[in-house]
């Protein structure tokens, strides 16, 4: 993407992309490309008049403007994600990670490359080096992280800031090292101010203090985000980052010592009915918003940025719409079928008031979720419960 890239005009171009996309059956990325040759050139300034007029006053040569358009295309093909390109998803078994594999593999990406904890442990170095040595993937996917709710981000902060800082950093460094051509790094909403404006844009980053409960983990992924920017500066790596709010789905962590507020309530909630309790405590005032977006959406956002974004800027992946507490609780309970109280522990700590990211620059460059709350939540419940059958 040019230097000053102008997301409004980005915006206003959107379904125009889409359709010559479509009609011209270019890939989206080579209509970004003609989109940002045009912002480049001053195109869009106002509307159709001002265009045909800036079309006339070109002060480039027809030639001139012919060999940049060229370039463009010729950087594109150059940089377009191949079916068959060796993809390494660092974490694949993970929440984020699994669905990352899913998707990739429904797109056709057939060369994927995959390793559990056990088999390749991210926070060793030299481990990290010999397998990128050997396996030369060309585009990684990096999903692997210590990830936890609110107690495991208050109760473990030197393993969430410290694993974490050295599972991105192998990773990062050894890509790097050993050629990656295209990095997605997964950062997270929470390495935003506590008091950020609502929704969040990106350019909120490191405008105030964060959130004490989970600041060690939110410090290590900004980390990973200036790392990737960094080596996008000084090497001119495509590393690009993706800031995701709270996921949910198939796949998700259950475990209420360490899982995150959406599969604890469901699995508080399930087990309430099935023990035939009367009431279900969940903590805090039931007042903070929060946004959740389907793992499956995510997977199709990271797709969609593998093939079609190389800007260091990172970009927000939201659902673009937030609850209470206690109105996901009320959800959980309708798609569970408990008719009990819902009680609320004030004395648990709540988190950032409000947390809604403001995603519009991934769905001006043709990206939106597709999964509803209330349907996600119903079909992430069907596993669960196939789990524990
Ligand atoms: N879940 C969310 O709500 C959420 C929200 C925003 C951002 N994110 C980001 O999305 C990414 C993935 O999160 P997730 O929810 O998918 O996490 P997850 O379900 O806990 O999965 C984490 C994955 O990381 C792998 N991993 C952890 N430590 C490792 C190590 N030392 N070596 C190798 N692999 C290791 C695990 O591999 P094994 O299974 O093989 O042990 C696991 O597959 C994270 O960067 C997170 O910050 C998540």
């Amino acid at each position: 993407m040019t230097p000053g890239f102008d997301y409004a005009s980005l915006a206003a171009c959107g379904s125009l992309r889409l359709s010559i996309s479509a009609s011209l059956r270019f890939s989206p990325l080579s209509v970004n490309a003609l989109i940002s040759l045009g912002v480049a050139q001053g195109w869009y300034g106002c509307g159709p008049l001002a265009l045909s007029h800036r079309f006339r006053h070109q002060t480039q040569s027809p030639y001139a403007f012919c060999i940049r358009l060229l370039r463009v295309f010729a950087l594109h093909l150059s940089t377009t994600m191949q079916k068959t390109d060796r993809i390494y998803i660092a974490g694949h078994r993970g929440l984020a990670g699994s669905a990352i594999h899913r998707e990739l593999q429904r797109a056709g990406y057939a060369n994927i490359v995959t390793r559990t904890s056990a088999e390749l442990n991210l926070r060793e170095r030299d481990t990290v080096r010999a397998f990128f040595e050997k396996e030369r993937p060309q585009v990684v996917a990096v999903a692997a992280a210590k990830v936890g709710g609110i107690k495991a981000n208050n109760d473990f902060p030197v393993e969430f800031l410290l694993w974490n800082l050295q599972i991105q950093n192998n990773v990062i460094e050894a890509a790097a090292e050993f050629g990656v051509e295209k990095l997605l790094f997964l950062g997270s909403s929470c390495i935003y101010p506590k008091h950020a404006h609502q929704p969040i844009t990106e350019d909120a980053l490191l405008t105030g203090p964060l959130e004490p409960t989970n600041d060690a983990y939110a410090i290590a992924k900004i980390a990973g985000i200036k790392l990737c920017q960094s080596y996008s500066r000084q090497y001119g790596k495509r590393f690009i980052s993706a800031m995701p709010t709270n996921l949910y789905g198939p796949g998700d962590n259950f475990d209420l010592a360490n899982s995150h507020v959406l599969p604890a309530l469901l699995r508080k909630i399930h087990e309430a009915k099935m023990r035939g309790y009367n009431e279900v405590v969940v903590w805090g005032t039931g007042t903070p918003r929060r946004e959740f977006l389907h793992a499956d959406d995510l997977a199709a956002a990271c797709r969609f940025l593998l093939e079609n974004y190389d800007d260091p800027a990172l970009m927000n992946v939201g659902y673009g719409d937030d609850v209470t507490i206690r109105e996901l609780a009320e959800t959980i309970c309708e798609v569970v079928g408990f008719k009990g109280a819902l009680t609320f522990d004030t004395t648990k700590p709540d988190g950032t008031p409000r947390k809604l990211m403001d995603s519009s620059r991934l769905r001006a460059l043709g990206w939106q979720p597709t999964i509803s709350l209330r349907e996600g939540i119903r079909t992430t419940y069907e596993w669960y419960l196939h789990q524990h059958k």
